[in-house]
């Protein structure tokens, strides 16, 4: 078995801020230091046209990730450091996943749902203003993961749906093509990080317009922290550390022992411009040799470009072979070699499938899926895994018995999604039987 292999992809589509240091940069940094492991970390420059189609702030925003994460220590000989769109085999691998993924999945993936929701809560068509681009979404980032058979993907709650469909996808192409090509890579959720709030005290984000850049110039850097929101308690006034937002920027920062000397200065009334000073000082501490490099590596952006196609480079002595072998397991070969279909298995029958997963809420779920993506079962949820994982062996072993009994358990069913739920068993069982 191989090394771990850890993947993580960043979308070029704006300048990154002091909360995606804090949440992001800094711990993955840290984290891409200390692993025994593989790391990858590439632009995703691809995923950028679907949100900005702004030429220049594509361009503007890659050249200022790169340099903030190579700024703040990421080591591109220690890591494979490179942009999606110098990859070719990324978009092929995109296509062959597209054919063996179900639209029925790519209906249910969160963002492309919450933009139909939007529109309909508008009255409006409801892929009203839905490039396909955004529905793809899903199916573009699952080839990221498996061009490099990433066994995990550190990512927010919000994207560990994507992973899961990237499973998926996987196991449909393995399953239909008849090997392990893929390693089905999971998801790895931090929770710890730390969150930093904004200028107005709402969490740090550019669709609050509430940033502070990460490399801003000293003297802007100044001035924003300057303007972060607080209350009017005058100097001498004690403070209240909960709900400020300068005090958890600093917390952000600062080692446990800084943190307990602010909440201490706060309880005796310094004053807001002096408690903005310290937390100036604090930051500036950490990115002013950081900033150097930054202000260097964006004026010399051929420099970021070397760098860029080494680890393009770098990347590409994995895909290149991977995507060999997958264009002739789909059959797409040199005609002129001598056929390999006789010894190559013939594509199976794609067959639904049990997922089993826990959800936000603690609790276990199983569902069964249909090679087409439709779903057919859904449980509701469980208490611990084996709980799930019994009543999957059930259904599988006593179909229709098991089924009646567990109704109780499952999401309601009309009588058409019983028919063919239990056909679904049926198949499966038949090939259990089939392969003995
Ligand atoms: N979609 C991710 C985001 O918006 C970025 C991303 C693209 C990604 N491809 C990826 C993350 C592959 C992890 C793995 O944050």
């Amino acid at each position: 078995m191989s090394t771990t292999r850890f993947l993580t992809g960043i979308t070029p589509s704006g300048t990154p801020h002091l909360g995606n240091y804090a949440g992001m940069l800094r711990p993955a940094i840290a984290a891409s230091r200390s692993r025994e492991v593989e790391n990858f970390y590439f632009l995703a420059d691809y995923h950028a046209l679907i949100k900005c189609q702004d030429p220049a702030r594509v361009q503007r925003s890659t050249i200022e990730i790169a340099a903030s994460w190579l700024a703040a220590g990421l080591d591109p000989a220690h890591v494979t450091f490179y942009r999606q769109s110098d990859i070719p085999e990324i978009p092929e691998l995109c296509w062959f996943l597209t054919c063996v993924t179900g639209k029925g999945l790519l209906n249910r993936a969160h963002a492309y749902k919450a933009a139909v929701d939007k529109n309909q809560a508008s009255g409006s068509e409801p892929d009203d203003g839905v490039t396909a681009g955004l529905f793809m979404y899903p199916v573009l980032m699952g080839a990221d993961i498996l061009a490099f058979n990433a066994h995990k993907v550190p990512v927010g709650r919000d994207q560990v749906q994507h992973i899961e469909m990237a499973r998926d996808m996987a196991s449909s192409f393995n399953h239909i093509y008849g090997a392990e090509f893929f390693t089905l890579p999971e998801a790895q959720v931090e929770d710890n990080v730390a969150t930093l709030p904004g200028l107005d005290g709402r969490k740090m984000s550019k669709s609050y317009n509430n940033t502070i850049p990460l490399f801003a110039p000293r003297e802007q850097l100044r001035k924003l922290i300057g303007s972060i929101a607080t209350d009017s308690r005058a100097p001498g006034e004690p403070k209240e550390v909960e709900g400020s937002a300068l005090f958890q920027i600093y917390q952000g920062f600062a080692s446990e022992q800084e943190t307990q000397a602010l909440r201490a200065a706060y309880a005796e009334g310094i004053a807001w411009g002096e408690a903005k000073q310290l937390l100036f000082e604090r930051i500036d501490r950490e990115l002013a040799p950081m900033r150097e490099r930054y202000e260097h590596l964006v004026a010399h952006p051929a420099e970021l470009e070397e760098i860029l196609q080494a680890g393009a480079a770098k990347a590409r002595r994995l895909t290149t072979p991977l995507l060999r072998e997958l264009r002739s397991a789909v059959g797409l070969r040199n005609l002129a070699q001598a056929p390999v279909a006789a010894k190559a298995k013939a594509a199976k029958q794609a067959l639904p499938q049990f997922k089993q997963y826990r959800e936000a809420d603690g609790r276990f779920y199983f569902k069964l899926v249909a090679a087409d993506g439709t779903l057919l079962l859904q449980s509701l949820g469980f208490d611990a895994p084996k709980d799930a994982g019994q009543a999957i062996g059930r259904l599988q072993r006593e179909g229709e018995a098991a089924l009646a009994e567990l109704l109780p358990r499952l999401q309601p069913l009309d009588s058409a999604a019983q028919a063919r739920a239990l056909q679904a068993l049926q198949q499966l069982r038949e090939a259990a039987e089939a392969q003995g």
